[in-house]
């Protein structure tokens, strides 16, 4: 009889040590940022033949369970949930795809049970859709675009340290405010001036002259700078009725270049051009002649540089106020079509589309 009460009260005694370590395991979640991660393909879902595949792989392969229960890891930081967007390599990026993403993203962030988004993406237009999140972004609450130069089956894999990092950005107070960020290489970078700058190296994502937000060190992320630009919450652009954006296209200068490519991609409706010129965007004579044949049938001009790095001085190169040109100030042209797109879904006065390229 007395065994029996011992046995009795040592399982009493179990159960109850069983039931605080399940709350207090339930309240350490409880106390963890809500994270959803939102799926689109590349590198970072993507498998290669063997492990020393490192190019010539198929990207986007992997679905999002699979990339979160990769990283384990994750549990200790977030209560992470997925979602698959697209399953798509990011060359297929379309301007539609960028406005499912920004409603879904928009609505996520509007829950009070979300209080970050991590955006798993191919590396060769990652820049791209960040920056036009960050343009479109209705919140305050971080946004991250990770990706992988690696696929998850080669030897040192980028993507599961790639995804941690982005997932702790995420989940971490200071990055509220920020505007939307992209995790790489251990590496915080803004949406506008980030770009990739090898075509397969791991530390292919900089922000060169302007300069990187910040590090990940020890399971944490420490920020130096932040952008001066407007962005997110505090941009002007409504994308939430809109499925479709203007057409704008860019051209690209080199010698001996000729207004072909231009007058085609006119006569095909563009409603704006970047210009990605030579130095300081520079125009050559015959290209020159063509843009201001097109600005006079109403297409929206923007002066970009195929530099990478530099303002492009408004009435340097070209006279601008004359010929009712736009300069793109720092942005590259990838980057310059974005703006110059929601720019046109607002306005057609160059003098307002000029003073966006200076405000965002
Ligand atoms: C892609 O952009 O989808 C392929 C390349 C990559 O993710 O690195």
């Amino acid at each position: 009889m007395l065994h029996n009460h011992n046995i009795s009260t040592r399982f009493c005694q179990a159960l109850l040590a069983c039931t605080l370590l399940l709350g207090s395991y339930a309240e350490a979640a409880d106390k963890l940022a809500n994270v959803t991660i939102l799926a689109t393909g590349g590198t970072i879902a993507g498998s290669g033949a063997n492990s020393t595949t490192t190019v010539g792989y198929t990207a986007a392969t992997v679905g999002v369970d699979s990339l979160i229960k990769a990283v384990p890891e994750l549990s200790k930081v977030a209560q992470v949930k997925g979602e698959q967007v697209f399953q798509i390599a990011s060359e297929n990026m379309s301007n539609e795809h960028w406005l499912t993403l920004a409603k879904r993203v928009n609505v996520l962030l509007a829950q009070p049970d979300v209080d970050g988004i991590v955006i798993t993406h191919g590396t060769d237009t990652l820049e791209e859709t960040a920056y036009f999140l960050d343009l479109v972004v209705k919140s305050k609450k971080p946004v991250v675009l990770v990706g992988a130069m690696r696929p998850g089956t080669a030897l040192s894999a980028d993507g599961p340290i790639n995804l941690y990092n982005a997932v702790l950005l995420a989940a971490n107070p200071d990055a509220v405010g920020k505007g939307v960020m992209v995790a790489m290489a251990d590496q915080i970078h803004s949406a506008r001036d980030v770009t990739k700058t090898n075509t397969s190296t791991p530390d292919s994502f900089k922000t060169t002259e302007l300069g990187l937000m910040g590090y990940f060190q020890g399971n944490k992320p420490y920020f130096y700078r932040t952008s001066t630009r407007k962005h997110t919450a505090d941009a002007e652009f409504d994308i939430s009725k809109l499925d479709k954006l203007p057409q704008v296209d860019i051209v690209y200068g080199y010698a001996n270049v000729s207004p072909v490519a231009l007058n085609a991609l006119v006569a095909a409706g563009a409603k704006g051009i970047i210009h990605a010129g030579v130095g300081d965007g520079s125009l050559a004579a015959s290209v020159k002649t063509a843009l201001i044949a097109a600005r006079k049938q109403g297409v929206m001009i923007v002066r970009s540089s195929r530099v990478g790095q530099g303002i492009v001085a408004r009435n340097g190169e070209a006279n601008d106020d004359e010929l009712d040109f736009v300069a793109s100030d720092t942005l590259n042209p990838q980057k310059a079509r974005i703006l110059l797109m929601l720019a046109l879904t607002k306005t057609n006065d160059s003098k307002a589309v000029q003073k966006m390229f200076y405000t965002y």
